[in-house]
């Protein structure tokens, strides 16, 4: 349990990786350990893509950059980018006016020795607030856990990566890429490796910040 509480605590966003390979035996070994997180009606719809063709993974980095362009922007106006809630107002000027070097910390994932593309079979996701009048979050519950055990996992045998959407927004281009079948939606792409250097000291706010005793107006729990 204690390594449990190391892993968990120094999971962090790794971008950067030395040029060692992650063999498919410790592929397999992150992935046999991932697939025990739970699912809606445990349906296990995750399917993953290692992919380590240069070509490939340069490809896939270019089809984020337009939604990395707009993450920036929208930083840089001081909104919290992609929220559906309170509406942008960043325009294409201002997306125009992020540089190449702005994104220069996502595009570096491309040198990864491995991406994994991870999709899921929305024929089996139970979205179970689909006919909500808000943007769908149950359906992320069915994936993001087993993508969460591949980080940990991972991280646990001395690699890192980070969990990363972009792709999403450029689905439709990726399944074409990867010849992955409509139904199934790009959730994530994680760089995986050796990570060139360990930080230890996560940034994350208190529990007492954000957890309440009985209610919203509760006393701070912690
Ligand atoms: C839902 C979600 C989406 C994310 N999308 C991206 C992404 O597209 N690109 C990226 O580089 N990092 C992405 N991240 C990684 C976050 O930036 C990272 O987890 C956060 O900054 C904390 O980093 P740290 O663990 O190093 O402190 C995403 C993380 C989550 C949970």
């Amino acid at each position: 349990m204690g390594d449990l509480e190391a892993v968990m605590r120094t999971n962090f966003a790794c971008r950067e990786f030395t040029d060692a390979p992650v063999p498919d035996d410790e592929l397999v070994a992150i992935l046999e350990l991932a697939r025990f997180a739970p699912s809606g009606g445990n349906r296990q719809g995750w399917r993953v893509l290692a992919i380590r063709d240069q070509v490939t993974k340069d490809r896939l980095v270019d089809l984020c950059l337009p939604a990395v362009h707009l993450y920036v922007a929208q930083r840089n106006a001081g909104e919290n980018p992609w929220n559906t809630i309170v509406p942008s107002a960043v325009d294409a000027d201002a997306i125009d006016a992020t540089d190449n070097a702005s994104v220069d910390w996502f595009r570096v994932i491309a040198r990864a020795p491995v991406l994994l593309v991870v999709g899921v079979d929305l024929r089996v996701v139970a979205s179970a607030d689909s006919k909500l009048d808000r943007v769908g979050v149950v359906s992320g519950a069915s994936i993001y856990p087993f993508v969460q055990n591949i980080l940990l996992a991972a991280r646990a045998r001395g690699y890192a990566g980070t969990l990363t959407t972009f792709l999403s927004s450029a689905e439709p281009a990726a399944q074409d890429l990867l010849g992955l079948p409509s139904e199934v939606a790009v959730a994530a792409m994680v760089p995986l490796g050796q990570p060139r250097r360990v930080l230890t000291r996560l940034n994350r706010r208190p529990v007492s910040s954000f957890a309440r005793l009985e209610r919203w107006d509760g006393p701070p729990l912690g």
